[in-house]
């Protein structure tokens, strides 16, 4: 992040106006996710996607944020729901699983609907295969999150409150 003005911009106010209230976060899962808990568990673990976000709505009860989770196996259906969020939520936390390495439409929808992201993700990309390495929407986080399984996505939440109350408070 270059500057603080720069910092502002992503972590932008486009569910209150900068008014404050409660944060309102959007967690997106791209494909293959739903299978969590059964596909993989040695590279992915063995919590299942529904308990991911049940304990994101108990931690964002906790954080007093208010958090919607999405699961898509389908690149339309994830640059649909990020659309539909446009002016709706303070945060984004997405996990685009394989299209995170592909989704130049995902990056674009995210681009243009201009909420700040978090990347997420359960695996440590870079201790894997070289065409995890490359990520399409990297650059246009706010930050990225990965290799610590189920707990990423509570990291990311976390860091979510923090980085959009620095923002509120930044902009008075
Ligand atoms: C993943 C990593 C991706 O490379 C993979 O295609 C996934 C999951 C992760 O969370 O570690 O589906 O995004």
């Amino acid at each position: 992040m270059a500057t603080r003005a720069k910092a502002r911009q992503m972590a932008g106010h486009a569910a209150t106006g900068g008014a404050g209230g409660l944060i309102s976060v959007l967690v997106v899962h791209g494909p293959n996710l739903n299978l969590l808990g059964e596909r993989e568990p040695e590279v992915y673990g063995r919590t299942r996607l529904a308990d991911i976000d049940k304990e994101l709505k108990r931690l964002g009860r906790e954080l007093e944020m208010k958090v919607e989770t999405f699961q898509s196996n389908s690149e339309g259906g994830i640059v649909d729901r990020i659309q539909n969020a446009r002016g709706k939520c303070d945060v984004l936390l997405i996990n685009p699983g394989a299209y995170t390495h592909t989704s130049v439409a995902i990056r674009d929808a995210i681009a243009a609907v201009n909420i700040p992201v978090i990347e997420v993700h359960l695996s440590n990309v870079y201790r894997r295969e070289p065409f995890r390495h490359r990520s399409t929407i990297a650059d246009i986080a706010h930050g990225r999150i990965m290799g610590f399984g189920a707990e990423s996505y509570t990291l990311a939440l976390r860091a979510a409150r923090t980085m959009v109350e620095e923002s509120r408070r930044q902009s008075g």
